[in-house]
């Protein structure tokens, strides 16, 4: 049930999504009479403190792995943060393999290391949706290994731009081969894919709440139990000494529940969320026939992330104004990734797959709450607003 009643339209869930209210319900109790600290030895602090553990578990449960390798965090970016810089000091790691399409999370923590002179950065070829080249992967792990050197590889696995979604597993298995750790940014995939971590050959994944119904400033990342590594931040033994600094109860309380919700619903939610897309797809090709186009996978129904369609709408000097009219109507939605919003720079997702940028691109996301009668009428909105600048 959705705990909000504003009448504006949301279709920007790629960047945050709606609080559960039984996610809220299930966190009230740690915003008001439960407020003790897990560190206090006391009934009040042990009380909060089995509350801690018991998410602990139902997120390594959910996930088929052990608690001991799940470590709470602020959110996604702290945790690729920390598994890029902890991973490269503790392994020794000296080469990362990545793509220009990660999250900046991910791509401004490896310049960072590059810039110091810790790590030499690959970037594996793409294709023209943003598929990864996996023999390139592979040729580019021989020559490392070759070098006797071992390498991390940080690919993420479903873009939050152009729902491109990589296969972990083939991925995780060529990693495997040249004895590379895997780090797979997870943030938009986590509680819409069913993971399963004995089957999934992968060192380090991540998870942010507020993308699956969950609070802000709350996520998770799983470090398996050979790729441990150095504390992060220090000051307090929180996180079995890796991560200090007082617990966010309620939000790691929220995020268990979100985290099984999400589980439990997910083939439900997925068909529903597919449904919203495909009557978008059909609807804007009825106006817009063959010239409009979806980027990277967004618009393939079988292969791509079910939440994103990444448009691509036909030439036209209308740039921002296409978004900033829709808001004006009352609709959110986010011209490339919302995560860099405010910022002057054009996305950097679509500059590397060399899209034009005198077709605006507009991403539209979808949720559990989201219907078919906004989807019909954000696409009327669109018609109305676009048509009379083609028509010119
Ligand atoms: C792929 C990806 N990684 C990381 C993040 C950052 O997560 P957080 O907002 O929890 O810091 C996002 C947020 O949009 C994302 O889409």
């Amino acid at each position: 049930m959705s705990i909000s009643s504003s009448s504006r339209i949301y279709l920007d869930n790629a960047a945050t999504t709606q609080l559960d209210k039984a996610v809220l319900d299930e966190m009230m109790p740690y915003l008001t009479e439960h407020f003790g600290n897990p560190s206090s030895t006391h009934g009040t602090g042990r009380i909060v403190k089995s509350a801690v553990e018991k998410a602990r578990k139902t997120v390594a449960s959910l996930l088929n792995t052990s608690p001991a390798e799940i470590f709470f965090t602020s959110g996604g970016t702290e945790a690729d943060n920390m598994i890029l810089r902890c991973a490269v000091r503790s392994h020794n790691l000296k080469h990362i393999i990545t793509s220009p399409l990660e999250h900046h999370a991910v791509l401004h923590t490896i310049e960072e290391l590059e810039k110091a002179g810790e790590v030499k950065v690959h970037f594996v070829n793409i294709d023209k949706n943003g598929n990864v080249d996996l023999n390139h992967l592979e040729e580019l792990l021989n020559t490392i290994s070759s070098q006797n050197e071992r390498a991390l590889v940080s690919l993420m696995h479903g873009n939050n731009e152009i729902g491109t979604v990589l296969d972990l597993k083939k991925t995780g298995e060529i990693c495997e081969k040249y004895n590379a750790m895997f780090h797979s940014d997870t943030v938009q995939t986590m509680g819409y894919y069913k993971m399963d971590l004995q089957e999934l050959p992968i060192h380090y994944l991540v998870g942010s709440a507020h993308k699956f119904h969950g609070a802000k400033g709350i996520g998770f990342l799983y470090v398996r139990h050979d790729a441990g590594f150095c504390p992060f931040q220090t000051g307090g033994a929180q996180e079995r000494n890796m991560r200090g600094g007082t617990e966010n109860v309620a939000g790691i309380v929220g995020l268990a529940k979100a985290l099984e919700i999400s589980f439990a619903e997910s083939e439900a939610h997925n068909k529903h969320i597919l449904s919203l897309k495909s009557r978008m797809i059909e609807k804007l090709r009825t106006i817009f026939g063959e010239e409009v186009d979806f980027n990277g996978e967004s618009g393939n129904l079988e292969t791509g992330l079910p939440k994103v369609l990444s448009v691509q709408f036909p030439k036209s000097d209308m740039g921002d104004m296409l978004l900033f009219n829709l808001d004006i109507q009352g609709i959110s939605a986010s011209g490339g990734s919302a995560c860099s919003s405010g910022s002057e720079i054009g996305s950097h997702v679509l500059t590397a797959l060399k899209n034009d940028p005198s077709r605006p691109s507009v991403r539209f996301s979808f949720s559990k709450y989201n219907t078919i009668e906004e989807v019909d009428y954000v696409v009327e909105k669109i018609s109305e607003i676009y048509m009379p600048v083609l028509a010119k």
